[in-house]
């Protein structure tokens, strides 16, 4: 499903990607349509890039495209990350982890000067948590304790379940994902984000504050850029 404004939306971003070096490849649908994309720019000799992986499914994209991997120990600093977002704010704050990937993804990008988010129109909100749940990545072993401090502050807590596999969604990371379903769309994500992280037990949130550059957005015969 609207499958033209996505390609839009990597396409913009494709006008982003330096030269050469290493920039960071982050994960979702939006972000398979990219790796296609920046495969072709590369075996046509039109840049020289590698990519870090934000997840497997990354790192499986970029073997598919023939793009070239590194590592976060061989490139430490990357110059842009390219990723896709569940929902983006007015503030550019992101919601991510929809697919799962959410902890490596924030890694990758908190380790880039850039990070350009790549979505269609639909994924634009004024705040976060409007029409989708914040996930988190958390330990299993905490699990108990992780969701009856979060319901306590009047989150509905749900653990992801798999779909075909019995049981819990395990991250690339071998831990749960809870969905954070909150009463209304959140006013301040920063502290949200500060409060859950300071659980112990909790690894990650997919709340992604202030690390937004740019937001290419696609639309049906269009992109534009936010930011
Ligand atoms: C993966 O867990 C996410 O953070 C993705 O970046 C996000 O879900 C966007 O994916 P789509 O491009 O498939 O919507």
């Amino acid at each position: 499903m609207m499958s033209k404004a996505k390609q839009e939306a990597a396409m913009s971003a494709l006008n982003v990607v330096p030269d050469s070096g290493a920039i960071g490849l982050g994960s979702g649908s939006t972000v398979a349509i990219f790796a296609k994309e920046l495969g072709k720019k590369i075996g046509q000799g039109q840049v020289d890039i590698k990519v870090v992986p934000s997840s497997y499914q990354a790192y499986q994209l970029a073997i598919r495209h023939s793009i070239p991997l590194t590592n976060l120990d061989l490139n430490p600093l990357l110059s842009i990350t390219v990723d896709g977002a569940d929902e983006v704010d007015k503030n550019l704050n992101l919601t991510k982890g929809g697919g799962g990937a959410l902890f490596q993804e924030k890694i990758v990008a908190s380790a880039s000067d850039e990070l350009h988010i790549i979505v269609d129109e639909s994924k634009l909100v004024d705040n976060l948590s409007t029409k989708l749940p914040i996930p988190i990545e958390v330990l299993p072993f905490s699990l108990g304790v992780v969701k009856r401090k979060i319901e306590a502050m009047s989150i509905q807590v749900k653990v992801r379940e798999a779909k075909r596999k019995m049981g819990p969604v395990i991250t690339d990371n071998g831990n749960f994902i809870l969905d954070l379903k909150f009463a209304k769309p959140i006013e301040e994500p920063g502290e949200i984000a500060t409060q859950l992280k300071m659980i112990p037990g909790v690894i990650e949130t997919g709340l992604f504050m202030g690390m937004t550059t740019q937001v290419h957005v696609g639309t049906e015969t269009q992109s534009y850029i936010l930011e």
